[in-house]
């Protein structure tokens, strides 16, 4: 049976510690806002050093998930979950005591996989609760593609913008940091529409894959962000691109994948300063999470026309940046907001 303490946050609708001694689950779960519709969020099971990391994470997750949600003009907002992993934590009870929870806060959240979860997890996490992306084709086991898709959407919209498709047509260099789930499948995509391709990943066997199977040249991890190129996608982990790394990257285009890319928002109005098109993140990674709002809370079948919007977002994004002499961080948290501001109205 799992307990529930409710830990008041400014700025945070709910915040709730869960815990079920028997089968060692601890997490948190955060709701940081219901304004425009559900909160939705995945849940994350990872080694926390302490329970602060793991709360500070799910806040932090959970706001990044609002503003995801609604620049992407989704009818829902932004909430996550994290549990603490640890040698004694039972999986598969653990999984439905935490379906437990979700199940408790009757639809106001509905959750998914996010990293470290198996197929295993949200079967378990169904046997106690209908609110989980779970069991489907179209689902949370392909969002890597979608998420894909709508990157490379984002990156036509800056090539565009940069004058780059026009002037090279197919022949653009994009640099991959990182070819896990996205980074190959946004590689496979590149490939296909003639890119030319450099990667690097800090495991091997991946950088190796992807050269052998669509001909990129790989490059050592620690000069990928600098490497000579149009594009750099980087598609691993977050933080990656600090001011003084923005004073050192060649390409003309920052787009890819990975959460939180931005150390800091000045690294963000370095990139603008030197004249570096930055794709938001949360604006051009939000397919996956588009794919599944629009299939499991609206049975949509088929996102395609609405991954496709995220090629005019970005557009409006880079035009509004340009006009008012700002970086495209700041125009898509002012547009989210914007968005929030007037569903509270
Ligand atoms: P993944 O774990 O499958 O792939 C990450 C890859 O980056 C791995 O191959 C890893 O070895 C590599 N890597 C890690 N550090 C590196 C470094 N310093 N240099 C080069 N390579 C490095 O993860 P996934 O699912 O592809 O996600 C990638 C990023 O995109 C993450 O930041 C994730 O939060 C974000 N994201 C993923 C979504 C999805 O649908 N999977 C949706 C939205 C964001």
């Amino acid at each position: 049976m799992h307990t529930l303490k409710e830990m008041p946050v400014e700025g945070y609708e709910r915040v709730l510690a869960f815990r079920d001694p028997a089968a060692g689950l601890r997490g948190f779960l955060a709701i940081h806002s219901t304004a425009l519709g559900p909160a939705v969020g995945g849940v994350r099971l990872w080694r926390y050093a302490s329970e602060d990391e793991a709360l500070t994470d799910v806040l932090r997750l959970s706001r990044a998930m609002t503003y995801k949600a609604a620049l992407a003009e989704l009818p829902c907002g932004g909430g996550k979950a994290v549990i603490i992993a640890h040698p004694e934590l039972q999986r598969d009870p653990a999984f439905e005591a935490y379906g437990g929870v979700v199940e408790s806060l009757g639809g106001r959240f509905f959750t998914g996989p996010d990293v470290g979860i198996i197929p295993a997890d949200l079967a378990a996490i169904a046997r106690a609760t209908h609110h989980v992306a779970c069991g489907s084709a179209a689902g949370p086991d392909h969002s890597h593609e979608e998420t894909a898709l709508g990157v490379w959407h984002g990156m036509r919209a800056c090539l565009d913008f940069a004058g780059l498709r026009r002037a090279r047509p197919h022949r653009a260099r994009v640099a991959i940091q990182g070819v896990g789930s996205v980074g190959l499948q946004l590689a496979r995509l590149l490939k296909r529409e003639g890119m030319e391709l450099l990667v690097a990943d800090i495991d091997p066997s991946r950088a190796r894959q992807v050269a052998e199977e669509l001909g990129a040249e790989v490059v050592p991890p620690d000069e990928i962000l600098t490497a000579r190129c149009d594009v750099l996608a980087p598609c691993a982990l977050g933080g990656v691109i600090t001011v003084e790394t923005a004073r050192q990257i060649q390409a003309r285009i920052v787009c890819g994948c990975a959460n939180n890319i931005l150390a800091t928002p000045e690294a963000g109005d370095e990139l603008a300063r030197r004249g570096i098109l930055y794709a938001p993140d949360y604006l051009v990674n939000a397919g996956g999470l588009i794919a599944g709002v629009e299939f499991y809370l609206l049975k949509r079948r088929d996102s395609t026309a609405s991954l496709a919007r995220i090629y005019d977002r970005m557009q409006q994004v880079l035009e509004l940046a340009q006009q008012r002499g700002v970086s495209t961080a700041r125009v898509a948290d002012e547009l989210a907001e914007a968005r929030l501001r007037a569903a509270e109205r």
